[in-house]
């Protein structure tokens, strides 16, 4: 199987994969999670050898870090743990953080606050590859993450539905653009004044294949009515937090609770990004329901980055 790197240098949205970069994403991410226990004798245990790949978290993280981490380590790379305290922009320009790292490092995994900021830093280091960890606007690697799980729970996901109740946060935006990609159908479900961007809206149209269409709804019974999945995220993003009890307010009718998960059709998945918050945007019981796929969605997070890096800072690799 090809491992070729997609045109695009970086990873700093989904759309910097072509259609068939994505395909190609998740199959060989199908295969380093068969073959993880094989260890050192896996076929892509030195896929990353001589490299070295920083990450810069300006923002929490459980996840993302953990297997990104994991991820370096067990395709033979090294990880550079940069401390927040070289913070982008604050103590040197971005441009030039981004200019000394392209000078020992191959690849760089960046959790910030703006996209724009990650195209600076992107475009000031034409050798290095860019990750985007999380941004206020695209989480991408969640989304290959969650389009994994799909493909797993059903197989072919063409024609599908998902729903996603909540913010039109960056989860939603990557999540949209995933699906719609692999000919999902994407239901999107907020509050007034919380939709998804306009530019992610305008997008559809163009990066959608197989048919798939963006929905935008404000009922969420509406809007979950025919998913396949239902999909949340904090009602609360990192960076939003003076906003918290506002959002409380215009959220609740928009939890996912075992009420609204019987609109949907029968056998429908629950899904989170995580970190969940019970009583906010689901419930205890949905949450711990067998609808729930949210751990295999956090476990795949290591097996889709594993594809990533290997798609972006490794040479061909032969799978059995
Ligand atoms: N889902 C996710 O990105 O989790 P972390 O914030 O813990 O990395
Ligand atoms: N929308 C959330 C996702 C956390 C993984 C945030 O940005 O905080």
């Amino acid at each position: 199987m090809s491992t070729a790197a997609p045109a695009r240098k970086d990873f700093l949205s989904v759309l910097d994969f072509q259609a068939t970069d994505l395909e190609r994403c998740l199959e060989i991410a199908g295969h380093v999670k068969a073959d993880r226990s094989l260890g050192r004798q896996a076929p892509t245990a030195d896929a990353l050898e001589g490299r070295h790949v920083a990450m810069l978290f300006e923002k929490a993280s459980l996840r993302t870090r953990s297997t990104f981490e994991i991820a370096i380590v067990e395709l033979g790379g090294n990880v550079v743990s940069l401390q927040p305290d070289a913070a982008l922009g604050k103590r040197e320009p971005v441009t030039d953080v981004a200019r000394n790292l392209e000078r020992w490092v191959d690849g760089i995994v960046i959790r910030t606050f703006s996209q724009k900021v990650l195209e600076e830093f992107a475009a000031a280091a034409p050798r290095l590859r860019v990750i985007n960890a999380l941004s206020d606007d695209q989480h991408p690697c969640q989304a290959l993450a969650d389009m994994l799980t799909l493909r797993e729970q059903w197989g072919a996901v063409q024609g599908r539905t998902v729903t996603y109740v909540g913010d039109g946060n960056n989860v939603a935006v990557s999540l949209v653009h995933a699906s719609l990609m692999l000919g999902i159908n994407i239901h999107v479900v907020s509050p007034e004044g919380y939709h998804l961007p306009a530019w992610a809206v305008q997008q559809a149209a163009s990066i959608s294949r197989h048919g798939a269409r963006l929905r935008l709804f404000t009922d969420a019974q509406d809007g979950v009515a025919g998913a396949d999945a239902v999909y949340t995220d904090t009602w609360t993003s990192m960076g939003q937090e003076a906003e918290a009890i506002i959002r409380r307010s215009v959220f609740a009718p928009y939890q996912v609770n075992q009420a609204l998960m019987a609109l949907a059709k029968p056998g429908a998945l629950f899904m989170h990004c995580l970190p969940a918050h019970r009583g906010e945007e689901v419930t205890e019981d949905v949450f711990e329901s067998p609808a729930s796929v949210v751990f295999d969605q956090a476990e795949n997070r290591l097996h889709v980055q594993k594809a990533l890096l290997s798609m972006l800072l490794a040479g061909p690799v032969k799978h059995p």
